[in-house]
């Protein structure tokens, strides 16, 4: 396991100078064809593992497509009326690197075969397609779901939405809730339900207990270090959360079981367990993205720091390199001032003090987004926790998260 303070330490804008450099030269080394531009850097796991483990997380679907073709048969509505348009209007991203070159310009993207030819040459993120030529045309037969939909985006090197992928980065303008209403198999309660989530965020819950409270889409980078998993700290490891959605969100094929909320859900033949390892292991390896240079007031960030540790008493849960105390603790829902109800829902009953990671990069803020801004943050814990905070330890404060 790579030592945490090799990635990141507290001292945030002196971090950020080191990875300016190293950043501007895997940039340049990008450019030279040196390196895949793909988010992953730590060389200490097994180099195979790693691979086997991009693999999984960008296409394996687990067999959902036992789900998603022959129960919700979105197949059908994407091969009838999802052109590239309407795909990139629900978030979804193309993959331009899987793109022989002219494919773009040559295509029509208000036509859904376009998405079916793009499905074919395996360049929608996170959508895994099975085409087949019928009478002489391409036909979409399956489609399955994999963890890249909705814990990837791209650079939109190309033009918005197109691009090269980044893997652990939480796709914000995905609407996995259109997508899944899109399905002829959903009631109108149901739909309504899937259409009222909006874009970034998911509920890994409803199916079981019927409430509609879904969660920011988290990042999958960042996590090296951190024994505690989603915002409830419901696993030690990425893993449990990984069996856990595959089998019980994607509907892979596999067995999970929760004694704490009395879930068991079996559905064999298991493809998740075996694939669990180099998955987890692949997360471990996306690092925390660092700001863009520029992003941030450093002299004001430099200030700030010291009103996280100080005044603002941050650094009392948010601590270390991973600026959380989730490895010993997790807190009562009441000691943060957000909504109560998803901790309600989970295994711990508690919140997990989220491991801030490159927080410029994945507004909104708190479980539920309910903070549209890092300003909203600060106003909200100054307001709650009686902190006194003056207008300008306010701003500098803002200016250090965002160097985090
Ligand atoms: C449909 C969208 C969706 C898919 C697909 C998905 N996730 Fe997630 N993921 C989420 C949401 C939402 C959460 C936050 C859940 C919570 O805390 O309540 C989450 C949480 C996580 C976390 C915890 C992050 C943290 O800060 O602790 C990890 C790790 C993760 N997912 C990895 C994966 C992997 C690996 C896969 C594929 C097996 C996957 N996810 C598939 C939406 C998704
Ligand atoms: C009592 C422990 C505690 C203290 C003190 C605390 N936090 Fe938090 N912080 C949490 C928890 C728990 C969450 C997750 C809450 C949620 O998502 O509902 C959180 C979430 C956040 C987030 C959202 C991160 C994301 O990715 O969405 C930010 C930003 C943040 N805290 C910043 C701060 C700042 C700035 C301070 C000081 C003014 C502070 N916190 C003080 C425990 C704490």
């Amino acid at each position: 396991m790579r030592k945490q303070g090799e990635y990141s330490t507290r001292k945030a804008p002196m971090r950020q100078f080191r990875i300016d450099v190293i950043g501007a030269l895997l940039v340049g080394a990008a450019l030279l064809g040196l390196v895949a531009c793909d988010g992953e850097g730590l060389t200490d796991q097994a180099p195979d593992d790693l691979a086997q483990g991009r693999e999984i997380f960008r296409f394996d679907t687990f067999g959902d497509e036992t789900f998603w073709t022959d129960t919700l048969r979105i197949h059908e509505v994407i091969q009838a009326a999802v052109s590239p348009q309407t795909a990139l209007g629900i978030g979804l991203k193309v993959d331009a690197d899987a793109l022989p070159a002219g494919t773009l310009e040559n295509a029509d993207l208000n036509d859904p075969a376009t998405t079916v030819a793009l499905l074919k040459l395996n360049a929608v993120v996170g959508l895994k397609g099975t085409v087949e030529t019928v009478n002489g045309s391409d036909v979409l037969t399956r489609v399955g779901i994999t963890c890249a939909l909705c814990h990837s985006t791209v650079d939109n090197r190309v033009a918005p939405g197109i691009g090269s992928r980044l893997d652990g980065w939480p796709n914000l303008q995905l609407n996995s809730g259109a997508i899944i209403a899109l399905s002829p198999a959903l009631t109108p309660t149901q739909k309504a339900v899937y259409n009222s989530w909006g874009p970034g965020k998911y509920d890994a819950r409803f199916n079981f207990d019927g409430q509609n409270d879904p969660a920011v889409i988290p990042p999958a980078y960042g996590l090296a270090g951190v024994n505690s998993v989603t915002f409830t700290g419901d696993g030690d490891r990425p893993a449990y959360w990984n069996r856990y959605v595959a089998v019980t969100q994607m509907h892979g094929h596999g067995s999970f079981f929760e004694s704490r909320l009395s879930i068991s859900v079996n559905n064999p033949p298991d493809v998740v367990e075996e694939k669990l390892a180099a998955l987890e292991a692949y997360q471990l390896s996306l690092t925390t993205p660092a700001p863009p240079a520029g992003s941030f007031d450093v002299a004001a960030a430099v200030r700030g720091e010291s009103v996280f540790e100080g005044q603002g008493q941050c650094a009392t849960c948010h601590t270390g390199a991973t600026f959380t105390d989730a490895n010993v603790r997790l807190h009562q829902p009441s000691d943060v001032p957000t909504d109560p109800t998803h901790a309600q829902r989970s295994a711990t009953g508690m919140y997990r003090t989220t491991p801030l990671r490159a927080l410029w990069q994945h507004p909104p803020y708190f479980h539920d987004g309910s903070a549209a801004t890092l300003a909203d943050v600060v106003e909200r814990y100054n307001a709650a926790s009686a902190l006194g905070l003056t207008p300008l330890q306010k701003a500098d404060l803002v200016e250090y998260l965002k160097s985090i």
